[in-house]
Formats: structure tokens, sequence, C-alpha cells
């Protein structure tokens, strides 16, 4: 059997950094209110010019020299981003050129915050396929540019940041299964729904969301995608030694972790440091877990993720 293993990790956040004590100075809210219905202390800001394929260029350097892979050795790069460099070409090929890998298939997946697990079970289901051998899976996101900055109930949420692995084909699993799923019906309770036409941006821009009915959303796809994961591969919850959740706010993940009866000590939880990056949250979350040791060898690591479309989705892996 064919199988692919995460070999490498890496991430990376910008150096400015904006506290909920700087917001309170921009908009009315309080540290207290975001650390309590949040978890989010603070959140990384791009520079002007740091594009998403900046901070994944960032990441996937880290990652390639933990997994000892070269760009000649780099055969598919997927990256998650849901505020690419440009219109077009895609920011997979523009880290492609920036990486110097020479021909290799290059795209990018839009499927917001589920957007790292869309893009490594699509990268898995090639390299199980016998096509290629070693993909680099990125997730990197600037949402500071698409918040609107006088919004208190959106600019608080989110950050700027990158993570990366990169997968090779191997004889052992590896990545044991993938669930994802979408339901446009719900398209409108998380959108930045402007576009651009004629040379101007034609409706909003920016990040609304009906915050308490994705809370409410989340709570229930997430607990019910992981059940499916861990039916498919006869798993009890407690065989998961580390949960990789969504990092949009501690509260969902507390909720999520409590209904499927995992213990928090088993819960990766970054978002504090960054906030909710998405499509960069997961790979974020999941290098710092790796590179303090908590996650080790054979054991079972569940990411999951939830997101604007609606997409949600897991991907369960052998370590
Ligand atoms: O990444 C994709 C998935 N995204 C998510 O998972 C986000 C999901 N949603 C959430 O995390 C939460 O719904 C929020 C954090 C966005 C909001 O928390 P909540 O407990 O659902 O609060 P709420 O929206 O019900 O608002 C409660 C109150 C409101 O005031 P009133 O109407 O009760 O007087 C808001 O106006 O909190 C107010 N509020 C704020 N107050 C201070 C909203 N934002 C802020 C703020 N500071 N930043």
């Amino acid at each position: 059997m064919i199988y692919s293993r995460v070999i490498g990790t890496g991430s990376y956040l910008p150096e400015k950094i904006l506290t909920n004590q700087d917001l309170e100075q921009m908009v009315d809210t309080s540290d207290e209110w975001i650390r309590s219905r949040t978890g989010i202390a603070q959140r990384h800001i791009a520079a002007d010019n740091e594009m998403a394929s900046d901070m994944a260029l960032n990441a996937s350097r880290e990652a390639m020299k933990a997994a000892s892979v070269s760009a000649e050795e780099i055969d598919l790069i997927i990256v998650a981003t849901t505020t690419p460099d440009v219109i077009f070409p895609s920011t997979a090929c523009i880290l492609q050129d920036k990486l110097g890998v020479k021909d290799c298939p290059a795209f990018d997946v839009q499927a917001v915050c589920s957007g790292f697990v869309y893009a490594l079970a699509t990268a898995d289901m090639f390299i199980r396929a016998g096509k290629y051998r070693t993909a680099l899976v990125v997730g990197t996101e600037v949402y500071s540019r698409i918040l609107d900055w006088s919004d208190r109930s959106t600019c608080v949420l989110f950050g700027d940041g990158a993570g990366a692995v990169v997968l090779s084909r191997s004889d052992r699993p590896g990545i044991i299964s993938s669930h994802l799923h979408a339901d446009g019906s719900y398209k409108n309770i998380l959108t930045a729904p402007g576009n651009v036409c004629g040379g101007k941006v034609q409706g909003t821009p920016f990040v609304m969301m009906e915050g308490n009915t994705v809370f409410k959303f989340a709570v229930k796809v997430l607990e019910e995608v992981v059940h499916e994961a861990l039916a498919e591969n006869n798993l009890k919850a407690s065989d998961i030694d580390w949960l990789i959740p969504h990092q949009a706010n501690i509260r969902i993940i507390i909720s999520t972790a409590k209904k499927l009866g995992i213990p928090m000590e088993k819960v990766v939880a970054t978002l504090e440091k960054h906030g909710n990056t998405s499509a960069a949250s997961i790979p974020l979350a999941l290098d710092t877990a790796v590179r303090d040791g908590r996650i080790k060898s054979g054991q079972h690591v569940l990411m999951e993720g939830v997101g604007g479309g609606f997409t949600w989705g897991a991907v369960l892996v052998c370590w």
C-alpha cells in the first residue's frame, strides 16, 4: 500500500503584534471581552509589503529544512488561502517561483478556514494514487487586509500567518483517512461578499459573520466529523493522542472537546498568541506541538477544521 506521511512541519508569524490593548484604542472593546469570549490575547499583522506567498515561503523553508527536502525534490505544491497575493496567478505558482521549484503542479485551494484540511486531503490522494512523491502543503493568510478595522465584531478575531508541511510517499501510514464536507446553503453566515468588476470592488470586500450562528454550526459539524473519522477507523475518542482543531475560538475548541470526551490536555490550542489565522491555523498549531515535542512517533493526531462555505473536515494521521 502507498501512504503519505508528514515528514516536516514549519510555520511563520509576522513580526508586528497587535494586542487586545492596542485594539481597545481602535474600537469599543476590552481585553476582558476578547479573552473571555474568544481566548485570544494578540494577533500578528503582516507588513505592508508582506504577501501571503512571502509568509508561505518562510513556513515552507522551515518545513523543508525539518524534512531535509530540497526544492528539486518537491513535485506538488498546494496552497490553501482565502487571501491570495493577486487575483491570478495562484499563490502556489508565486510560491513555486520564490522557492525555485521547477516544473511541478502548483495550485490554490479555497475552502476558507477548512482550507488546510482540504489541501492536505488533496495532496494525500495524489500521493496515494502513486502520482507524486513529495508534496508541499501550505496554509497562508493575510486576513488583516480583508477586515473592517472599525467593526469590533470581526476585527478582534483574526490575524496573519502561515504553516506548512512536507508530505512524502511511504509504505506505512501516515495519513489514515480524510473526511471533507461542504454545505453552500450556509454561504451567507460567513463571507467577504465583494468582487472586482470594471476595475472597482463591487459589494463589501470585508469579512462579515453571524458569529453566534457560526459558533453553533461549528461545534455541531466538528463533533460529527470527528465521530465520522473515528467510526471509519474503528477507533474511540480515547485513542486520539492529539486533537489539532482550527484555532477560531477557545470556547468552540472546549465545547467540541467536551462533547467528544477528549480532555483538554490532549488538545493543542495556540490561538491565544495568533488569533484566527483561517487556513494557516491548523498547520501553525501542528508545528508548535511537533517542535515542542508533544507529538511523538506512532501517535494518533486528528486535525479538524470548519470555515466559510460552509466547509468542514478532518484528517486522521498516525504520526
Ligand atoms: O474561522 C471560521 C469560524 N469562525 C468562528 O468560529 C467564529 C464563531 N463565532 C464566535 O467565535 C463568537 O460568536 C464571537 C466571538 C464572534 C462572538 O461571541 P458571542 O458570545 O457569540 O457574542 P455575541 O455575538 O452574541 O455578542 C454579545 C455582545 C453583543 O452585545 P449585546 O448585543 O449583547 O449588547 C455584541 O455587540 O458582545 C458585543 N460584542 C463586543 N463587545 C466588545 C461583539 N463584539 C465585541 C467586541 N468587544 N469585540
